[in-house]
C-alpha cells in the first residue's frame, strides 16, 4: 500500500490551499466535460479526496463513487452534507475494487503521479479498465512533465514564489521522480508539505492504456477542450474500453 501523505493536518487545509482549483467556473468546465462522457450513467473517481470534483459532477445528475487512500480526506468529504449519497471505498486506486461497473472512471489533478513506480501506474490503468463497462471512458488530468523547464545540469526549479507559498521541485532524473516541496506562509508561521511524484509523458500513459486494453479516444490541452499542443502545460487524456 502506498504511503498516505494526506494526513489530518493536510486534509483539514486541503480545500483552502489552492483557491484556483476550487474556482466555480473551473469546476464547471471539469464537471461538464466529465458529465458528457458519463452520459447519465455511473462514474467512479480514483482519489476522490474531499469531493472537489465529485460534488459538482453529482450536481449534473451523475451517481458518483470513489476510491481514496486517505481516511482523513474521506472524513472531510463526509463532513459535507451533499456527500451523503457518495459511496467511497478506502483503499489504493491501483488495487481497490468496487463491485459495480462504470461508464466513466476519472483521475484528476495530476494524481496518477502519486503512484511512484511504473508498475503501480500500470496497475492503476488496469484497475480503471476493470471497473469500466464496454464503451466506457478513463480520463486522466496531468501536467506535462516540467522537467523541460530545467536549465541544463540542474535538478531543482521553483514552480511558485509568492508571499503565501513557495514551491520547489527537486528532480531525480534517473528514476523519473520529483519531490515537490511546499512552504505555505501565514504571517510568522510556515507549513511544510513534501510530496513525491512519478512523472510520465502522455505517450507512456498511452502505452499503459494499451496494456490495460484501452484505446486513445482524445487528448486536450484543458477542460475547455482546447487543442493539445507542444506548448501545453497539462493534458486531459481520454481512453475508451472497446465495445
Ligand atoms: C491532489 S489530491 C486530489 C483530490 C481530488 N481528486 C481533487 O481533485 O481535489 C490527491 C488525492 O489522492 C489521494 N491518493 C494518493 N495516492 C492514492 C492512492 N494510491 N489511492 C487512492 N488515493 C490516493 C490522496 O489521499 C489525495 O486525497
Amino acid at each position: 500500500m502506498p504511503e498516505n501523505i494526506f494526513d489530518e493536518r493536510i486534509a483539514a487545509n486541503y480545500d483552502f490551499a489552492d483557491r484556483e482549483m476550487f474556482d466555480e467556473n473551473h469546476l464547471e468546465y471539469i464537471s461538464s466535460f466529465l458529465a458528457e462522457l458519463a452520459n447519465d450513467q455511473r462514474a467512479l473517481e480514483f482519489a476522490i479526496g474531499t469531493g472537489r470534483v465529485a460534488l459538482p459532477l453529482q450536481k449534473h445528475g451523475i451517481e458518483v463513487h470513489g476510491i481514496e487512500l486517505s481516511q482523513p480526506m474521506v472524513d472531510q468529504l463526509f463532513a459535507k452534507p451533499e456527500a451523503e449519497s457518495i459511496n467511497v471505498v478506502v483503499g489504493d486506486m491501483a488495487s481497490a475494487k468496487i463491485p459495480e461497473k462504470f461508464q466513466l472512471v476519472y483521475l484528476v489533478y495530476n494524481t496518477i503521479t502519486n503512484l511512484i513506480t511504473q508498475d503501480e501506474q500500470v496497475e492503476c490503468f488496469k484497475n480503471a479498465a476493470s471497473h469500466l463497462q464496454a464503451g466506457g471512458f478513463f480520463v486522466i488530468e496531468d501536467q506535462v512533465p516540467t522537467i523541460r523547464n530545467l536549465p541544463e545540469g540542474t535538478t531543482t526549479s521553483a514552480f511558485d514564489v509568492s508571499r503565501e507559498h513557495i514551491g520547489i521541485d527537486t528532480f531525480d532524473i534517473l528514476n523519473q521522480t520529483v519531490v515537490s516541496h511546499h512552504y505555505w506562509i501565514d504571517a510568522d508561521r510556515v507549513e511544510i508539505f513534501d510530496s513525491t511524484h512519478r512523472y510520465a509523458w502522455p505517450s507512456e500513459y498511452d502505452l499503459m492504456a494499451k496494456i490495460a486494453g484501452l484505446e486513445l479516444f482524445g487528448r486536450w490541452g484543458g477542460w475547455d477542450k482546447s487543442e493539445f499542443t507542444s506548448a501545453s502545460k497539462s493534458h486531459i487524456s481520454v481512453w475508451k474500453k472497446p465495445s
